[in-house]
């Protein structure tokens, strides 16, 4: 799809460990449309942070890597990812400028040592020809738009100052402030309590409806696809079972593996609504439960067991 703004083909990446070669990804494609939200959603261990982390090439040096990945920005030629060097200038241009991520922990992206509105100023400074001051007078406008209540104060303070879901909002304040066409989330509400959670999923949909770009989030929540997506991705150790708008999907799966990842949410076989996010969750356990007669074990594969479905 050439108009797409994002395109993996036959990603695989490897993992050289101790006890032999873990095989994260298993050949991936897929397209990311422009101005949407696409979720990825599978059980822990499936690949969804590696193929993360491989949009923005953050892999460890443990791993290796094959297939192509490339980004069509709006207004330039494409930029095969895959393809460059780990040093070259186009790639920390895409970094934070073009492409953005935000993590689980907002700590993993903050610095204890430096004031907050030094931080998100520093991302603006980094990608742009502008003045400290204005670099901080962007920061301000954009914390007060992520939901900062007096901003200009809070510019001064530290990050131990700020709670959870406020730290979350300055790493989105920084990830949005040079407003990139993609924006990776790597299960970025997981850690919060369920009331924050909600209220940081609703921002980074106005967010993205304000700012119209692209969103990769990656959940292994079936419920947060339900609230964020318009498009999902189902994986299953490393290789992705089935894709699809978000309705077609949940409303009618087409694989066994996503027909099980749903029934294993409570309410979903009742049609009852959930009583929240939480209820959602992929559960390992539940899914094992879930799944029973209709998979058979088969092994060794990488180091992994594996499940071999019975369509
Ligand atoms: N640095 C690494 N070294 C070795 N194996 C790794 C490394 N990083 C990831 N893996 C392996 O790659 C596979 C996919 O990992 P990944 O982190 O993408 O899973 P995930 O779907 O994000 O899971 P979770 O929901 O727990 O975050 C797993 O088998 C994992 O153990
Ligand atoms: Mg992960």
């Amino acid at each position: 799809m050439k108009d797409s703004l994002l395109s993996i083909e036959d990603l695989v990446v490897e993992f050289k460990t101790d006890v032999g070669t873990v095989r994260a990804l298993d050949g991936i494609s897929f397209e990311l449309p422009r101005k949407c939200i696409t979720a990825i959603v599978g059980e822990s261990g499936s690949g969804k942070s590696v193929t993360a982390s491989s949009i923005m090439r953050l892999l460890p040096g443990s791993a290796s890597s094959s297939g192509a990945i490339t980004f069509r920005p709006l207004d330039g030629d494409p930029i095969h990812i895959s393809s460059l060097e780990k040093n070259d200038p186009l790639l920390l241009h895409l970094r934070g400028g073009m492409v953005s991520m935000i993590f689980q922990e907002p700590m993993t992206a903050l610095s204890p040592v430096h004031q907050v509105g030094d931080q998100v100023a520093e991302a603006v400074l980094c990608h742009r020809d502008v003045t400290r001051d204005e670099a901080l007078a962007e920061a301000a406008t954009m914390l007060s738009r992520v939901g900062i209540v007096d901003a200009e104060n809070k510019m001064h303070q530290y990050p131990f100052e700020f709670s959870g879901g406020m730290r979350q909002r300055v790493v989105i304040a920084m990830a949005l402030i040079c407003h990139p066409q993609l924006l990776l989330c790597d299960e970025p509400t997981t850690a919060l309590d369920v009331t924050t959670q909600a209220d940081i999923l609703v921002l980074i949909k106005s967010l993205q409806q304000e700012f119209n770009n692209s969103v990769l989030f990656v959940t292994h929540d079936l419920g947060v696809v339900a609230q964020i997506a318009d498009r999902v991705i189902v994986m299953y150790r490393g290789q992705i079972v089935e894709s699809g708008s978000v309705r077609e999907v949940l409303k009618t799966p087409k694989h066994v593996y996503t027909r099980h990842l749903l029934t294993s949410v409570p309410g979903m076989k009742t049609g009852k609504k959930p009583g929240g996010f939480q209820a959602w969750r992929v559960d390992d356990w539940k899914l094992d439960a879930a799944m029973g007669s209709n998979t058979t074990m088969s092994g060794p594969f990488d180091g992994h067991q594996v499940r071999e479905f019975k369509q």
